[in-house]
């Protein structure tokens, strides 16, 4: 802790003859208030003492405390909770039907292959594990696509969805300092985050209307039409967070028809390819589509959900370009980008991602095991809704809940109806109605459907 010198003269008390030192900590007063202080005599002259007071003020005093963030806050205030009844729907990570954090077995695998086959922990090159880069853009845009054939992808192993989407918008900062991104509102928390902190100003569109607790498509078209040309259009691959709202694929081609006219640039998040549907390439249908008219496409990748690798920070950056040579450029300039920030990408989780794509035996037990996660969320989608619906006598219409996809369901319930939901029924969610249905199990979907019910009538 940095100390501010004081200096201070008055009447010595009586030292004793240790305390006389030329300098040296005698005591220790509370003289300021709260502060601690240390008072260092340096030394005595005609029966006054001058004093050094050290006072512990820190250099960081002006900083503040930063609120907790929205959805990791969420378990933190769960942990806390000591009621036996709780039930945290706030995180989006994959329970089991017990409501325990689950390993793919097809992981555990891929980990003793590894084990056995002894591999080096040596770095890896900026732009990450070759084997893993050639994995995740041929699981993105299909093996066969002309794209990669042409050389006109460039791929960089990412710090999972987060840092891969960070990495692109440090990239978008440095080459378009004058485009601003677009995302959907609402959208994942985290997007706005890493916009501000990539300084790329960004602004919303319509996605989500309450009333029909269903996607805004007008207001969603009409707000990329209004954007100014050239924008970085952000959008969910599939399984919107949080609204669980996709487009059709209609309204898909219209999206694509508007960001073309507009020349703007789609920015796809794919942090959920293969759990919304179950199926790795219909979940890719959005950006294959894209990708197949022509466009220049940014896509990040992340393999926390649907390979469960949420702390191994696996992921990738995709920029699809016009021509191998473009792809080239923006490699290098992405590889440079990284290069100051982490170095280069962790070893673990892409050797995972690499040994399992990379052997069919392994790949078809992962889709398995994909389909059964997925499954098991659609289960607990349909049951929940059931309940509600047998509960609610109201006649209110809680179909949207089936119309949602993925691990998430908008609940359209507000701020201080979440609110009664974490205090009085413990069930922990987000501010914004959001609950991650990856963390709710057969057994449990009566209670929840009560405690929604409760607070979407009994609370304005
Ligand atoms: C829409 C979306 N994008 C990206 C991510 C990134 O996750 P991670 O950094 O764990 O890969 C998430 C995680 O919840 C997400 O929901």
């Amino acid at each position: 802790m940095a100390s501010t010198m004081l200096s201070l003269s008055f009447a010595a008390p009586s030292l004793h003859q240790s305390q006389k030192r030329e300098v040296g900590c005698v005591e220790t007063a509370s003289l300021f208030g709260n502060k601690k202080v240390d008072l260092l005599f340096k030394g005595k002259s005609l029966g006054r003492t001058s004093m050094s007071v050290a006072v512990n003020v820190s250099r960081f005093e002006g900083i503040t405390m930063a609120p907790p963030d929205p959805i990791l806050g969420v378990s933190e205030a769960f942990r806390a909770d000591t009621n036996d009844t709780k039930l945290n729907l706030g995180v989006g990570a994959y329970r089991t039907e017990e409501l325990q954090p689950y390993v793919l077995n097809v992981v555990k695998k891929a980990e003793n292959l590894m084990l056995e086959k002894g591999d080096n922990k040596e770095y890896l090159p900026i732009e990450g594990l070759a084997a893993f880069n050639k994995a995740t853009v041929e699981l993105l845009l299909g093996a066969d696509n002309p794209a990669i054939q042409q050389g006109r992808v460039a791929t960089v192993q990412g710090l999972s969805g987060t840092g891969s989407l960070r990495l692109a918008g440090a990239f978008i900062h440095r080459y378009f300092p004058d485009s601003k991104a677009m995302i959907s509102s609402p959208t994942w928390g985290n997007h706005k985050n890493i916009f501000n902190d990539a300084r790329v100003p960004w602004s919303e569109y319509r996605y989500y209307d309450p009333r029909t607790v269903g996607l805004d498509f007008d207001g969603m078209i009409s707000d990329i039409k209004a954007a100014p040309d050239g924008s970085f259009v952000v959008l969910h691959g599939c399984a919107h967070n949080p609204t669980g709202i996709d487009p059709t694929p209609e309204q898909w081609e219209k999206i694509a028809d508007v960001i073309e006219e507009k020349k703007h640039i789609p920015f796809f998040d794919v942090a959920y390819q293969g759990f919304a549907s179950g199926s790795l390439d219909e979940d890719a249908y959005s950006v294959r589509l894209f990708v197949s008219r022509g466009l220049e496409v940014l896509v990040a990748q992340s393999y926390s959900k649907n390979l469960g690798l949420y702390a191994e920070r696996v992921g990738a950056i995709n920029v699809i370009c016009s021509g191998s040579d473009a792809a080239a450029r923006v490699k290098s300039q992405l590889k440079r980008l990284a290069r100051p920030m982490y170095s280069n990408p962790p070893v673990h989780g892409a050797r995972i991602v690499a040994n399992i794509v990379g052997d069919p035996t392994l790949f078809n037990e992962w889709k398995e095991e994909m389909e059964m996660m997925a499954g098991r969320i659609k289960n607990v989608r349909q049951k929940l809704h059931s309940c509600l619906a047998e509960k609610d006598k109201s006649g209110k219409d809680w179909s949207f809940i089936l119309k949602q996809i993925g691990m998430f369901s908008f609940t359209g319930l507000n701020k201080v109806q979440s609110d009664n939901m974490t205090n009085k029924w413990h069930v922990y969610m987000t501010k914004d109605g959001r609950i991650s249905l990856a963390g709710l199990s057969l057994a449990k979907c009566e209670f929840l459907a009560d405690a929604i019910i409760d607070s979407f009538y009994n609370v304005s």
